[in-house]
């Protein structure tokens, strides 16, 4: 299976990119690779919102929108923006090869 890259851009830490095979979550390859920034308190259970990130504008269009449960825990959480989301809630594809997203300065 082809890796794909994925790169987490933290203010703090600047860029980073991990390599990981295409299934599971954008969450999930970040724990994996110890990126700095992604907390996932619920382990992927769309409850916690510790695993937000800002998906980088050229890439937001291209992801599938937000079950009701992800929207609505975006819509409350402090330092959201207009492409906010859960990562645990992005299903890694082929097609996200490259993406980039940014991780807030604080989860939780
Ligand atoms: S890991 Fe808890 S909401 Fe994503």
């Amino acid at each position: 299976m082809n890796l794909i890259k994925i790169t987490f851009q933290d203010a703090a830490s600047g860029a980073r990119t991990v390599e990981v095979e295409p299934n599971g979550t954008v969450m999930e390859a970040a724990v994996l690779n110890n990126v700095a920034g992604i907390v996932a308190e619920c382990g992927g259970g769309c409850s916690c919102a510790t695993c937000h990130v800002h998906v980088d504008e050229q890439w937001i269009d291209r992801l599938p929108a937000p079950a009701p449960e992800e929207g609505d825990l975006v819509e409350f959480l402090d330092g959201a923006g207009p492409t906010s989301r859960l990562s645990c809630q992005l299903e890694l594809t082929p097609q996200l090869d490259g993406l980039v997203v940014r991780t807030p300065h604080a989860q939780g």
